[in-house]
């Protein structure tokens, strides 16, 4: 079974060819355009899409020796999203399954974000605790199935994605943040600057990053770079405090729900210092994160969880649109 996957949620332009659950290409072309406005402009990011799909999707299956015709279903992304890219990439999709006779899968971004765990961990079962940190989201989802999420706990204010970008502008680094800051952090001290971990209370499994970027915002004001303490410490400090919280919201999850495994899905899951500090921090219990190349958005998340429904179940209808606060359940 040969499913596309498309993705267009925000400004990577991706596309991917899924075979039998493997992934055959996986083509991301993330829009450098945007760097010099330090964040997203959604109307530049839907007319990047629309310049750029038809080439990234030309070449997703150019790289794994197929055409158009060997394609059995499209898999592409709903939301959540920019409701303006979103639909260049479902109009792109629904076009393309009328011309070519087949499906148009809806998929959730959220979840694919999830799955493309499975893509690298086979062996991965359920139930888990998912720790799910991107550009928009914040949240410990208890993962017991397919479609069977309960929420345990979400951020009240900014994402932690957000946190690495609002980050990286006062630090005067490039957008997206979390890759800027994981660069500088290298060789700074994570332990010089205390910054604060929002904890709010004893067992609570919610979030809070506006205190650490205002409390960044008032250290930078008077902050001069001296022989005691360095920019470098400065950015590796920050990082730590964003990971630190990150990592006890994961540990009392853990506990709350009895479940032995975790896994980490969403963009920041891309982040070294996690990936190695949280395995520390808990070695009792499973950590499990995808691939680098599937943590960021990508279309074989999307292909690849397109697949797994559509062998659940075969006729979908184009009646879709897009859902810019898609949920992963509709609670
Ligand atoms: O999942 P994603 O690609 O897009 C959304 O669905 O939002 O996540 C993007 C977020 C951005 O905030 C970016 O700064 C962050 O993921 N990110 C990272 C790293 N790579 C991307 N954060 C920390 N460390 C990284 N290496
Ligand atoms: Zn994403």
């Amino acid at each position: 079974m040969n499913i596309l996957g498309i993705e267009t949620s925000c400004d990577e332009t991706a596309a991917s060819i899924c075979k039998d659950g493997k992934i055959l290409s996986n083509i991301v072309s993330r829009q450098i355009i945007h760097t010099e406005f330090g964040g997203v402009v959604p109307e530049i990011a839907s007319r990047e899409h629309e310049v750029l799909l038809n080439k990234v999707i030309y070449s997703a299956l150019v790289s794994s020796n197929m055409n158009l015709k060997d394609l059995d279903a499209i898999a592409v992304t709903q939301g959540p999203g920019l409701v303006g890219t979103l639909l260049t990439g479902i109009s792109f999709a629904k076009g393309l399954g009328l011309g070519l006779e087949i499906p148009v899968i809806p998929i959730n971004h959220l979840e694919g974000h999830i799955f493309a765990n499975f893509l690298a961990n086979k062996e991965l079962e359920f139930p888990f605790v998912c720790l799910l940190v991107s550009g928009g989201h914040t949240q410990l989802w208890l993962i017991n199935g397919m479609e069977n999420y309960i929420l345990l706990g979400e951020t009240r204010d900014d994402a932690a994605g957000e946190a690495f970008d609002k980050g990286a502008r006062i630090f005067g680094l490039d957008y997206p943040g979390g890759p800027e800051i994981e660069r500088e952090a290298v060789g700074g001290n994570p332990n010089k600057i205390p910054f604060p971990r929002s904890l709010i209370s004893k067992n609570s499994l919610e979030f809070s990053f506006s205190g650490l970027k205002t409390s960044l915002l008032y250290f930078m004001d008077q902050f001069e770079e001296n022989s005691e303490v360095s920019l470098k410490d400065v950015i590796a400090s920050y990082q730590e405090a964003i990971i630190d919280t990150l990592i006890e919201k994961v540990r009392r999850a853990l506990i709350h729900t009895k479940v032995d495994t975790c896994i980490i899905a969403g963009g920041v899951a891309a982040n070294t210092s996690l990936r190695n500090k949280i395995s520390l921090v808990i070695p009792e219990k499973k950590i499990i994160y995808p691939d680098m190349s599937f943590c960021t958005d990508n279309g074989a998340m999307i292909a690849y969880l397109g697949e797994l429904k559509f062998r659940y179940k075969s006729d979908y209808s184009l009646k879709f649109s897009a859902i810019p606060n898609l949920k992963l359940t509709k609670l």
